[in-house]
């Protein structure tokens, strides 16, 4: 089938206020895995234009505290959330200031240039800062969202999240396009 920008999931959030299809992804995962909670800590990497930030902050509340980080600049704005503009790989540790999280979700991607392995080896390479990141930032016990494009190191990343969580889950959510190679790593209860 080819592929149509303007689909359901395109309409479906336009017409609920969202700022992009990808909210449904997160509200997926959501819906299955209760990886946020109310007045939680989390750190949104790969956040423009926003759309898991809105539900983040649905879901945390006012008492919540969310940083986000993009490439891109983001015009949503919260009392309770702060966006960095930068690459992830230039971060110090320390400008995560409110740090630990009790969630770090990324939906980083590698803007993708059509070669497939290339695409899937810097989706890996994000997927591995992530988790790194994950062993510095994240509490005992917090969970961990991100996506990666299937490829040849996907076992190694998967054995990876199995070995820092008690549980790990992969999802292929439905608002994911069928032709697309992306899945959702879940790494639940971060071991302590
Ligand atoms: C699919 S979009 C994220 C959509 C977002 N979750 C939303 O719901 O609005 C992927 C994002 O990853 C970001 N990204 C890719 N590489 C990055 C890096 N090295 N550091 C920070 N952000 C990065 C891109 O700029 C892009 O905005």
């Amino acid at each position: 089938m080819a592929f149509n920008p303007q689909d359901h999931y395109f309409k479906k959030a336009k017409k609920e206020g969202f700022l992009a299809r990808s909210a449904y992804k997160l509200d997926e995962i959501q819906k299955k895995y209760r990886v946020i909670k109310p007045h939680d800590k989390v750190l949104d990497l790969g956040c423009a234009p926003g759309a898991w930030s809105q539900i983040i902050l649905k879901i945390m509340g006012k008492s919540g505290f969310l940083r986000g980080v993009d490439l891109t600049a983001v015009t949503l704005r919260a009392p309770n959330a702060e966006f960095i503009q930068k690459d992830i790989f230039e971060m110090a540790i320390e400008e995560f200031k409110e740090a630990p999280y009790d969630c770090i979700v990324s939906d980083m991607a590698p803007k993708t240039s059509g070669v497939v392995f290339r695409d899937q080896v810097l989706s890996e390479e994000l997927c591995q800062k992530v988790i790194e990141l994950s062993d510095v930032l994240l509490k005992p016990g917090g969970h961990l969202v991100m996506k990666l494009f299937q490829g040849g190191g996907t076992k190694e990343i998967q054995t990876q999240v199995q070995k820092r969580f008690s549980k790990h889950q992969m999802l292929k959510p439905s608002s994911t396009r069928k032709e697309s190679k992306e899945i959702f790593l879940i790494g639940l209860k971060k071991k302590g």
